[in-house]
């Protein structure tokens, strides 16, 4: 029987047993990219339009890519080349696209509940690709998968997320995502760039599982992964300033071989990327052995591919 359109939102709208559906889902496709022909035909004949009101890089490209590999039509439009910038509303542009009968709207927005709002009246399933400061749901279940595929399991794992948390989407998805899966969360970064209460965004799963470190060693101390997350200042706009300067942040909260060495010998290091370069990781870790940054990127593709086929075909995926 089919379930029909699927959306994706929000990590916060999944537990942990509809997580691992997706990740264990995502696992058959991991070794599509190692195979000279990479096609499927899952989502022959059916349209997916990427629309991103923000700039994207690795998120873009990477839907583009899944929906590709399952033979879907895949159709970007973004903000400068759409009528927002003429004054149309979001729920206009969104009308107006769902009018022309794609499957599946992935949306990138800077307005937080962007992709929420399209979702309460879209008849085709929409894919939330970064909401404001909201939630990034499928960059963190791509961490998800590198964190599975490096360390067997995520159940009590210590992990270290760090840096600006405030204006981090990707931090509150991983926040939630990574706490229902049973891992530890520690929250590193100066006190003025933790938002207060994040350890209460999952209520019970995250208070129990989220402990804030206002300092670096402490932070890192014994953890399996280190995750970290460059300064969005584009989001900054109109705030008080939260730290002196950047190089102060780089010395306190930067992650260098002399600070990794207080993680496991084993420990992983993350980045969603877009990556500055000796502000927030230096040049030898991010290029060094425990980086998984390219890896994170390739997951990508694979776990949206997973995630296009729940969207469209639903239990039938
Ligand atoms: C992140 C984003 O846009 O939220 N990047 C990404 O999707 N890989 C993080 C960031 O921009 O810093």
């Amino acid at each position: 029987m089919p379930t029909g359109p699927r959306h994706l939102v929000s990590i916060a709208d999944l537990d942990a047993t509809e997580i691992v559906k997706i990740l264990d889902h995502g696992d058959r496709y991991w070794a599509l990219a190692d195979e000279p022909i990479k096609k499927l035909t899952s989502l022959r004949g059916r349209t997916v339009m990427i629309v991103m009101f923000e700039n994207s890089t690795r998120t873009r490209t990477s839907f583009e890519l899944a929906a590709k590999r399952l033979s879907a039509e895949a159709i970007n439009i973004s903000a400068s080349a759409s009528s927002t910038s003429k004054g149309e509303s979001l729920l206009d542009t969104g009308r107006n696209l769902e009018a022309m009968h794609p499957d599946c709207v992935v949306v990138r927005h800077a307005y937080g509940g962007a992709a929420a709002l399209l979702a309460r009246t879209a008849r085709c399933a929409i894919i939330n690709a970064g909401d404001g400061q909201h939630e990034h749901p499928t960059q963190a279940l791509l961490d998800a998968a590198t964190i599975r595929r490096h360390k067997g399991s995520i159940e009590g794992l210590e992990i270290a997320i760090v840096g600006d948390i405030s204006h981090s989407r990707v931090a509150r998805s991983n926040i939630l995502c990574l706490a229902k899966l049973g891992a530890r969360i520690r929250v590193v970064a100066p006190w003025t760039l933790i938002p207060r209460g994040i350890e209460l965004i999952g209520g019970d799963v995250t208070r129990e599982r989220v402990t804030i470190c206002p300092r670096l060693e402490d932070g890192l101390e014994g953890a399996d992964v280190v995750m970290m997350l460059r300064v969005q200042h584009e989001r900054f706009a109109g705030e008080a300033p939260r730290f002196p300067n950047t190089r102060e942040l780089s010395r306190t909260f930067g992650l260098s071989e002399r600070t990794l060495a207080y993680a496991k010998p084993d420990a992983i290091v993350m980045h969603p990327g877009p990556i500055n370069r000796g502000v927030e990781v230096s040049p030898q870790v991010a290029d060094g052995p425990r980086a998984v940054i390219l890896q994170q990127v390739s997951w990508g593709v694979a776990i949206r591919m997973a995630v296009l086929e729940r969207a469209i075909l639903g239990d039938e995926s």
